[in-house]
């Protein structure tokens, strides 16, 4: 995780942000230190990153890169506000000890926002942030399956904003954000799936950190939450109001360094 020392919305790249909705700021440290003390209290073992002026979206963590064992695929942002934090994530990942990979010039990739594993498979979001060939090319080097998802609803630009696998047979997901072949692929390939209705989905009821069978999401998702309950699940809820302006949620601002749950790898 990193602290929202110099978080804020200072520029519109998704739909939620709007510069003349800018976050509080005390309001905003308060919720993600309220997001790392849950989590840490369901027993996760957590890694800071510092903060750095000017990178005000380096908080979401998610879009650092996809961990894999040892490596790390790093991102190459879409957009140029963001492209900046690539190297402060590239010196952080090294000298925790991982190996950094950079991947080809001509490819967008936003990490873990964008790539998923659920199971054995690499569910992999495309077309807004990240591009599908890029997803082929990291699937062969990590030699697993791809299963690409085209994304069609601004609102839901990464992946984790619409897909949250709990286990390698289960998924949350708000059907509407991908065009009708990512559908059929999902219903295909995961046999539970669990919808979200489009006021849930818009409190960011996809974008859930996952603990074993505890879950952590954003506040205002009651219909999920009985869900998940009824299915035996944990669900934990804490306010991330400051961190939607900016279009992002309790998993964005987390990225597992040990692999997802529902990841066979981990
Ligand atoms: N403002 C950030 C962006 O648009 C939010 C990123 C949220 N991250 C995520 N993994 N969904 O890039």
């Amino acid at each position: 995780m990193c602290p929202p020392d110099y978080y804020g919305i200072e520029y519109e790249i998704n739909p939620w942000m709007s510069r003349s909705r800018n976050s509080d700021s005390t309001l905003a440290k308060d919720q993600w230190h309220a997001l790392r003390e849950l989590l840490d209290q369901l027993g996760a073992d957590i890694r800071l990153m510092p903060a750095e002026a000017g990178l005000p979206d380096l908080v979401f963590t998610a879009n650092a890169g996809l961990v894999f064992h040892n490596r790390v695929y790093l991102s190459r942002f879409r957009h140029e506000a963001r492209q900046g934090e690539t190297p402060l994530d590239e010196r952080w990942f090294r000298d925790e000890g991982f190996e950094t990979v950079t991947m080809s010039g001509e490819w967008a990739f936003e990490g873990a926002g964008d790539a998923l594993f659920c199971g054995q498979t690499l569910f992999a979001g495309y077309l807004i942030r990240s591009d599908a060939a890029g997803m082929q090319w990291l699937a062969a080097q990590i030699g697993c399956r791809v299963i690409p998802l085209q994304l069609v609803d601004e609102h839901y630009y990464h992946l984790d904003t619409c897909f949250c696998p709990l286990s390698p047979e289960e998924a949350i997901y708000y059907p509407p954000a991908f065009d009708g072949y990512a559908q059929t692929a999902l219903r295909e390939h995961i046999p539970n799936l669990i919808a979200v209705t489009e006021a849930e989905a818009a409190r960011f009821a996809c974008n859930a950190v996952v603990i074993g069978r505890h879950i952590v999401l954003n506040t205002g998702c009651p219909e999920l939450e009985r869900e998940l309950n009824q299915r035996g699940y944990h669900v934990h809820h804490t306010e991330l109001g400051e961190f939607i302006k900016a279009g992002g949620s309790a998993k964005c601002l987390t990225l597992r360094l040990d692999g997802e749950e529902a990841a066979i790898w981990s």
